[in-house]
């Protein structure tokens, strides 16, 4: 493993991956992205002169850019975070994740069959298991079942990896991570969106009752995790990458409050998202026996973000202020407007 490409690097994982990637090890590090509105190069901007460091502007559903850029560049490696990733957006318009989640995964893999590169890696997502009741945590084992185009999408992206392993041998991994926090996500998320929202003393629309649980884990975790399957995984394998523990959103709504001194009567309940799932929980066993242990607890990570977005205005400020609110507008326009 010597000269990677990271596609999606510009966006909210991959940027940090990145950088994670420069500050261990002496690798090549090819960003290929399309930069849409997720993607953003002051995520990179500190390193633009590394001479390890290249960018190239590319859409991994063209397969002949992606082919250009793996002989241009000698890459022996694809680590993919590229895809249309948040599940409001989803809801609205999922072409898109379609295209990208799942055809330019197949690009992507076909690539990796074509030119016989050492290792392909699939960044997904732990919305592929669907719903999870309480008393259980996803295995990776167990069965499949999304509930959102997002999710559907990300599964076929999944599907398909597994599919080149058992059908071609390609060397390849799939990781499933919780949500991330952390440095350089969109706004449209919600830990970034509540923040920066809080910081305007604009409202914070929590959909229904607040009580839905996720695992809130720092980015810089997940990336720690990634790097190791890459080096420890064994190939074929899926893993889980979360804390093992999940929290009631209304729980982190108030650690986001109560980090930025703002009173709790900016909560706003709205309408709730459709087919919402209530809760997500991993079982992280099989990535801890690889060595691995996550660094920080939901809450911890949470604050840390929070921390993050009270210092880099610079960073954020600009991304709400452009195509973005078009969206919000759409999205949380009559929600805001109206009682649930
Ligand atoms: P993001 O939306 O912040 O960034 C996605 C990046 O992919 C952007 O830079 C965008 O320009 C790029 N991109 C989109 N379509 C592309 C295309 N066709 N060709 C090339 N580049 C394209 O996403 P993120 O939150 O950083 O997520 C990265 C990966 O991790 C995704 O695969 C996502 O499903 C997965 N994931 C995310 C989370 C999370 O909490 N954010 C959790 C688990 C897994
Ligand atoms: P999100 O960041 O969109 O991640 P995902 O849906 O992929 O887990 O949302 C995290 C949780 O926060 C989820 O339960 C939905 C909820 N949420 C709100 O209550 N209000 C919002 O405005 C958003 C964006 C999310």
């Amino acid at each position: 493993m010597k000269n990677l490409l990271i596609t999606g690097g510009a966006g909210f994982i991959g940027a940090n991956f990145v950088h994670y990637l420069l500050s261990h090890h002496d690798y090549r590090v090819v960003v290929f992205d399309k930069l849409t509105y997720a993607g953003n190069l002051n995520s990179l901007k500190d390193i633009t002169n590394d001479r390890r460091y290249a960018f190239v502007h590319g859409d991994i559903c063209d397969a002949e850019m992606v082919e250009q850029t793996i002989r241009q560049h000698d890459i022996d490696t694809i680590v993919n975070f590229a895809a249309e990733t948040h599940v409001d957006r989803s809801i609205l318009d999922p072409d898109a994740f379609i295209q990208t989640d799942v055809y330019g995964t197949y690009v992507l893999l076909e690539a990796v069959r074509k030119f016989g590169l050492q290792r392909y890696h699939q960044v997904s997502t732990d919305e592929v298991y669907g719903h999870i009741p309480a008393g259980h945590r996803s295995r990776e084992s167990d069965q499949v079942a999304p509930r959102s185009p997002y999710a559907a999408s990300k599964t076929g992206g999944d599907l398909l990896v597994r599919a080149y392993y058992t059908t071609y041998n390609l060397p390849v991994t799939i990781s499933r991570g919780s949500n991330n926090v952390g440095p350089y996500q969109y706004p449209e998320k919600v830990v970034p969106l509540f923040t920066t929202n809080a910081l305007d003393d604009q409202p914070l629309p929590v959909y229904g009752d607040g009580r839905q649980m996720r695992d809130y884990q720092y980015v810089l975790d997940h990336c720690e995790a990634i790097d190791l399957i890459l080096h420890k995984g064994e190939i074929g394998e899926i893993y889980n990458i979360g804390t093992g523990t999940e929290i009631e959103n209304l729980e982190m709504v108030q650690i986001i409050l109560d980090t930025l001194k703002k009173s709790p009567n900016l909560i706003k309940h709205v309408t709730d998202r459709p087919g919402h799932d209530r809760r997500y929980a991993l079982d992280i066993a099989k990535i801890k026996s690889l060595g691995w242990q996550p660094r920080h607890t939901p809450q911890e990570a949470i604050r840390l973000t929070v921390q993050w977005y009270l210092e880099n205005e610079w960073w954020w400020r600009p991304v709400k202020e452009g195509d973005f609110q078009e969206y919000y507008q759409q999205q949380y326009g009559e929600r805001l407007a109206t009682e649930p």
